[in-house]
């Protein structure tokens, strides 16, 4: 055992002998009296934990509520307190939220400064979508963006960068009992190597897909855990021990994009938040819908492999993916194999997936022209849908030459509407095509009424969808941001 070792606002820290799926914001709150680190929800909702993380990938936004501390070995973490410089100095953002009145009671204040602080430094000014994963009660979203925009053009202070020169020999080998409070001693106490080898406590760590694949044959029961954005929620909502646990970021051969011969292969521990940067130009329906997953916070953290393999009937990417029609790539031991992606969701939670088999990655065509993605939840942000549509159809001289439709939350997995795309194929592309489609939705699809939706309205939706899809080929706009006479 030797530990878990990074960055806490400048100072190297080690912490050993604790629980591997103890939350970065138990430890900081608890541990180091970091309280300006709050917690709302627990679940990844609300952002009051919001820390930066920075490492050789760049500074992103993540929530500490559900983010396990062997997932930050090597990475630089600032919180709110590590914003202000060495004499006081307030960071830009603060600076620009006390002139622009962006706090009232002040207890979201901490989660917001530190996502416009990480936008800042990225010269991000979409500040919409950088803070919709920040939750405000009481002031109003208008003086914060504001002062985002304020402090937008500001130089990012010195104090700032040194997490970017930051390198994982500065650790030192100890760090001593009582800043980690646990009961155990690591091995890294005893001296040696300045570079510790990525072994947190009671967890494994592989940083190849060999090693994780030799591990998990021989530890099938276990759990994987790659972005911790479902896997989080079972610890500090369900409670739930884990143990024994791999984690999967630090595998970076899960976390290449390739462009071949016309297809993107993406690797199973691609983030979303990367994931939707590879497809922005030639699949911008994709990119869009990517846009509306989560928040910026999740889609840092949350990987496509995750989003597949927790075979959620609502999760955002296997119905493009589908829709796509892409391969799904397995590995178990030694052995590889690939399979269409929408075979892969057998029953509600059921999945094909041995024991001891792993998401790899899944491969899909770089472009498809055709491709639309409409995303129905309650809140334009930040939400789960109830309904998620991707239509991919080919035309050729007026004709419905091919068809592939799936759909979230519409059944208890990611499903085709091979009854619709069998009324659509062959047939002119036609309003009344369209018209005369739509029964066969109620062939398809035998939803569900939940506190998300209803299951006449999401019949109904679905169906309507499709004739969204319709003028929206046609050039008509849809998006539900623009209002058409
Ligand atoms: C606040 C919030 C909002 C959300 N909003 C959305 C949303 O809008 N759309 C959406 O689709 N989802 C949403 N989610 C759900 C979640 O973000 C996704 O399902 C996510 O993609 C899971 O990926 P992860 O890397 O975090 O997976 P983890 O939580 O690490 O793992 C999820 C499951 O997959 C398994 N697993 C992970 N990687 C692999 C692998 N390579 N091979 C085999 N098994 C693996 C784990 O063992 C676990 O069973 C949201 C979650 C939160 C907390
Ligand atoms: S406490 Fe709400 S996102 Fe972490
Ligand atoms: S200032 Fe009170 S919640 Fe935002």
């Amino acid at each position: 055992m030797t530990g878990i070792a990074f960055l806490l606002n400048g100072t190297p820290v080690r912490v050993t002998g604790t629980a591997p799926t103890r939350t970065l914001l138990d430890w900081l709150r608890e541990e180091r009296g970091l309280c300006g680190t709050k917690e709302g929800c627990n679940e990844g909702d609300c952002g009051a934990c919001t820390v930066m993380v920075t490492d050789a990938a760049g500074s992103r936004a993540l929530n500490a509520c559900i983010l396990f501390l062997p997932q930050l070995h090597g990475k630089a973490v600032r919180t709110v307190e590590g914003l202000s410089g060495p004499k006081g100095e307030m960071h830009p953002v603060q600076e620009a939220m006390v002139t622009h009145h962006g706090a009232q009671c002040g207890f979201c204040t901490p989660g917001f400064v530190v996502s416009m602080a990480v936008a800042q430094m990225n010269g991000r000014r979409d500040h919409d979508d950088v803070l919709a994963g920040n939750l405000c009660r009481c002031t109003g979203y208008a003086p914060i963006i504001r002062a985002a925009e304020a402090a937008a053009t500001a130089p990012v202070p010195d104090w700032m960068e040194s997490d970017r020169r930051f390198i994982l020999a500065q650790i030192p080998t100890s760090d001593g009992p009582t800043k980690t409070g646990a009961s155990g001693t690591g091995a890294g106490g005893s001296g040696g190597t300045a570079v510790p080898p990525a072994v947190p406590d009671a967890a494994f760590r592989p940083t190849n897909s060999d090693d994780l694949a030799d591990w998990y044959l021989a530890h099938p029961d276990a759990t994987l855990i790659a972005g911790a954005t479902d896997v989080g929620l079972w610890v500090t909502k369900q409670l739930r021990d884990l143990a024994p646990v791999a984690f999967l970021n630090g595998v970076t051969d899960l976390q290449q994009i390739e462009r071949q011969g016309g297809m993107l292969h993406i690797g199973a521990a691609v983030t979303i938040a990367a994931l939707r940067t590879a497809v922005q130009d030639r699949l911008p329906s994709f990119a869009e819908l990517l846009r509306r997953y989560a928040s910026e916070q999740v889609r840092n953290a949350a990987t496509i492999g995750g989003n597949i393999a927790n075979g959620s009937p609502i999760g955002d990417g296997p119905p493009a993916l589908i829709a796509l029609g892409a391969t799904l790539h397995l590995r178990r031991g030694d052995e590889l194999r690939s399979i269409p992606l929408d075979s892969f969701f057998l029953d509600y939670r059921k999945q094909d997936r041995r024991p001891g088999e792993f998401v790899a990655g899944v491969s899909f065509p770089e472009q498809a022209p055709g491709l639309r993605c409409y995303k129905l939840s309650k809140r334009f942000d930040q939400d789960i849908s109830a309904v998620c549509g991707c239509f991919n159809l080919t035309l050729d001289a007026g004709r419905i030459t091919a068809a592939r439709i799936a759909f979230g939350g519409m059944a208890g997995i990611p499903k085709r509407a091979t009854h619709v795309e069998q009324a659509l194929i062959g047939e002119p592309w036609s309003e009344a095509t369209i018209t005369k489609a739509l029964p066969a939705f109620a062939q398809d699809f035998t939803p569900l009424s939940d506190m998300r939706a209803s299951a006449t309205y999401r019949l109904e939706t679905a169906a309507n969808m499709l004739r969204r899809y319709f003028h929206d080929l046609n050039g008509t706009p849809v998006s539900v941001l623009e209002v058409a006479p």
